[in-house]
């Protein structure tokens, strides 16, 4: 049983994990995100998950990497740390990733956030790479997914100055796509994921695989891709379902098949 999360079955096929450190402002320490990556790992496998939503409390997603473990680690062998293990499990999760967001995103709590491929962000929530000012830079993707979202000036600002933003610059800036009142955060974000899950499984995966290569790969490359995933979703039983619900007037019942 994970100590450090909270995690429940709101919905048919969604997950909602909650950060549960609140003497530390969820920071992020070793344990936190060996669980965080196992549960995430076992919701990949799991064919009856189709979305996940990851929150934290109303005062903080999360303020960052645990500094006081930090403080206690020497660089020596950072590498292979275990932390940098866990960090790349989590990104790498196949399925949707809502984060619903409220209070501090600091650090690599903002860091998890640019993981999520949906942000639902509470009006007091605020984002930041603080890491500047303890001397260090983010390094868990804040330099390279901040400058994709938020482009090049913003990033800079954020990461060289350490200023943080608010939920309104952040969902101009690109970093969240919805900005809610605080306390209707995580239940915006279930309701995306209910959505989310009633729809083709298989179709949902290679979609976000898809939309994610557009932020890595070249423009013919991101095409073959898509081209080739669109060829592949063209003989599964979904996708006949879908069309004969749509002539039939009737709701889709997808299978993943
Ligand atoms: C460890 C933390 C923490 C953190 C807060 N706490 N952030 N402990 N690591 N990142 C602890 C505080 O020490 C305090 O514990 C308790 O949580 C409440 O925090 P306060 O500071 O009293 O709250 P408040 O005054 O409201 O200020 C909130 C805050 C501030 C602005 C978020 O806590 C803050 O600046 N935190 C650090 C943010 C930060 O620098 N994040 C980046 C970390 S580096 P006690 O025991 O005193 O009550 C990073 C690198 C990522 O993320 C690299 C990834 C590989």
């Amino acid at each position: 049983m994970p100590s450090n999360l909270i995690v429940q079955a709101p919905a048919d096929g969604v997950r909602l994990i909650t950060l549960h450190r609140p003497q530390a402002l969820n920071a992020l320490n070793t344990a936190l995100l060996e669980e965080l990556a196992a549960e995430l790992h076992a919701a990949d496998q799991d064919p009856q998950i189709r979305a996940v939503v990851i929150t934290g409390s109303r005062k903080a997603f999360a303020a960052g990497a645990d500094i006081n473990e930090m403080a206690e680690r020497d660089l020596v062998g950072i590498l292979d740390d275990p932390r940098v293990a866990h960090w790349q499990s989590i990104a790498g999760f196949g399925k949707p990733l809502i984060a619903a967001v409220n209070g501090f995103a600091l650090g690599g709590g903002c860091e998890l956030v640019m993981c999520a491929d949906i942000v639902i962000a509470g009006s007091d929530a605020r984002f930041g790479q603080p890491e500047i000012n303890l001397g260090i830079l983010p390094g868990a993707g804040g330099t390279q997914r901040l400058l994709r979202a938020v482009g090049k000036p913003l990033a800079m600002q954020m990461v060289l100055g350490g200023e943080a933003i608010d939920a309104r610059h952040a969902l101009q800036a690109g970093l969240v796509s919805e900005v809610t009142e605080p306390e209707l955060t995580v239940e915006r974000a279930l309701q995306v994921a209910v959505a989310i899950a009633a729809k083709a499984p298989l179709a949902v995966r290679l979609a976000k695989e898809a939309l994610l290569k557009a932020q890595d790969m070249d423009l013919a490359s991101g095409l073959r891709f898509e081209r080739h995933a669109f060829t592949l979703l063209a003989g599964t039983a979904d996708r006949n379902e879908g069309i004969r619900a749509f002539q039939e007037k009737r709701p889709a019942r997808f299978q993943g098949l």
